[in-house]
């Protein structure tokens, strides 16, 4: 490719394709060397200079191998700092498109509720290895983590961090905790607690169908998003009324065990001690997938709790669609025999709740499920994350470019999108507080406020934004 003449480290080098561009900078793959890309900034400042020369200094490429952290400096002919080299991301997606069915299922064609809790355990691990190097994220977003189709992650962006004194100049308001809502990014230190906040936004996206948090409605009208977050107002707490309830058909807490529900209380809590670390959150994960099983009424549903009625079966009877792929033939035939076993369990458990009226726990729920000394040992091991086994190649999607974030236009222009009818029975269902939302109770989110020019890629309405996300002439 023709251009500007760049070198590194005195050699000149010879740019390829230009495979992304954010609000900062342009990223370019390098002729020949298909591991490594080049940021090149806009805009280059000695504010970046010395961030990325500092982050160079620190080795921590080396150290905090799942992140894209500077390799070398890039410079113009003149010598001036344009850039520079990192380890260059391939087959993978930006986490957003795992959030809600639709682009699930496109992107990520096998991913169940399993997929996605080890998604979420590997971005913890992730985070926990900044954190580990004195570095803070600040702009954690979903546009950030990138997520291979073993469920590996690798965080790019790596150049905003905060690290040594430079601070992260950008941010998104829906990563942003309260006591940052409403602040100049540049004039604030970053703190691994207020990354806490971002962490655990995106571990419920996640895990809830790409419902954000505090997207919640009161009086049959949706909060908006700053504002839900200013106030603490989690929409799922079921320790404090906080005013709004969750859009409809969503996972609550409930569905969860108490391990995960109490970090979510936690890192939602206005003023409640620290939020819980990355570290927690991959033990509380780990817990989690290890605990999983699968809903004996139709066994593509991974759930954590047999003895409960299956969340995946409510939610899909509610949306009138399905949300994870169905069961290969393979994946069938390798049920354990300890599922067969939770079935079991869970239906004589059943019997009783129904006989005697009252909520009756197995005796194998979370407690009794202890992670292995080499689970753990991962963690201790400076974060090693775990990846699913790759899977069976599909040639209709061999000829696509493995990244392309895409954004949703309709979702930040149309007020409706995202829309739900809250139909009465199951609107009762999932409904919590004193006031019901209403027949018109929107699903939507705010829309976010851009930082920085960066366009928001998440409308917190997850799935309920699928009628956005068919692919229309307004979806890039
Ligand atoms: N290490 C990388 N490997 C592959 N693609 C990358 C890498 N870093 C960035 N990109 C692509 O470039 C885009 C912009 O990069 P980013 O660092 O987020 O820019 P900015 O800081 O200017 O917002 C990303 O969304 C992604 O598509
Ligand atoms: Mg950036
Ligand atoms: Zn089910």
């Amino acid at each position: 490719m023709t251009g500007p003449a760049l070198f590194c480290a005195g050699v000149p080098v010879d740019m390829g394709e230009r495979i992304g561009r954010g609000g900062e900078g342009e990223v370019y793959a390098i002729a020949g060397v298909p591991s490594r890309a080049i940021k090149l900034y806009l805009k280059p400042d000695a504010a970046h200079e010395a961030k990325v020369r500092a982050m160079i200094a620190a080795q921590l490429a080396d150290k905090c191998t799942s992140v894209a952290f500077p390799l070398q400096l890039v410079s113009a002919a003149d010598g001036r700092f344009a850039g520079f080299t990192m380890r260059r991301v391939t087959e993978s997606e930006p986490i957003f498109e795992l959030f809600a069915s639709g682009s699930r299922r496109e992107r990520f064609p096998r991913a169940d509720w399993a997929f996605l809790v080890r998604t979420a355990t590997n971005i913890a691990r992730v985070v926990a290895q900044v954190h580990a190097e004195g570095a803070v994220i600040g702009d954690i977003n979903s546009a950030g983590f990138l997520v291979s189709q073993q469920a590996t992650v690798t965080l790019i962006d790596a150049d905003s961090f905060q690290v040594a004194g430079h601070r992260c100049r950008v941010g998104m308001p829906e990563y942003t905790p309260a006591e940052l809502q409403s602040r100049r990014f540049d004039e604030v230190d970053r703190t691994i607690d207020h990354d806490a906040f971002g962490l655990a936004v995106m571990i419920f996206q996640l895990l809830a169908l790409g419902r954000h948090p505090h997207a919640g409605v009161r009086g049959g009208r949706s909060i908006p998003l700053e504002t839900a977050i200013t106030q603490g107002r989690f929409a799922y707490s079921l320790i404090r009324q906080m005013g709004s309830t969750p859009p409809p058909h969503c996972l609550t807490l409930h569905d969860l065990p108490l391990g995960i529900r109490t970090l979510f209380e936690r890192a939602f809590a206005l003023r409640m001690g620290p939020r819980p670390t990355a570290a927690e959150w991959v033990n509380e994960l780990i817990l989690l997938e290890a605990g999983l099983a699968r809903c004996p009424g139709n066994p593509a549903h991974r759930i954590p709790d047999l003895s409960a009625p299956c969340p995946w079966c409510r939610i899909e009877r509610e949306l009138g669609r399905s949300l994870y792929p169905p069961l290969t033939a393979d994946a069938s035939a390798t049920q354990s025999v300890r599922t067969d076993l939770h079935h079991e369990v869970a239906r004589v458990v059943r019997l009783a709740r129904d006989h005697a009226g009252e909520t009756v726990q197995p005796m194998w729920r979370r407690s009794d499920v202890v992670p292995s000394k080499a689970a753990t040992g991962q963690l201790l091991d400076g974060g090693q994350q775990s990846a699913l086994p790759p899977p069976v190649a599909d040639p209709l999607r061999s000829d696509r470019s493995s990244l392309r974030p895409k954004v949703c236009r309709t979702a930040r222009r149309d007020p409706g999108c995202g829309r739900q009818g809250a139909g009465s029975v199951a609107h009762r269902a999932w409904y919590l507080g004193d006031q019901h939302p209403g027949r018109d109770a929107a699903a939507r989110s705010s829309q976010p406020r851009s930082a920085e020019g960066r366009q928001a890629r998440s409308t917190g309405a997850g799935d309920t934004a699928g009628c956005c996300r068919g692919g229309g002439p307004d979806h890039a």
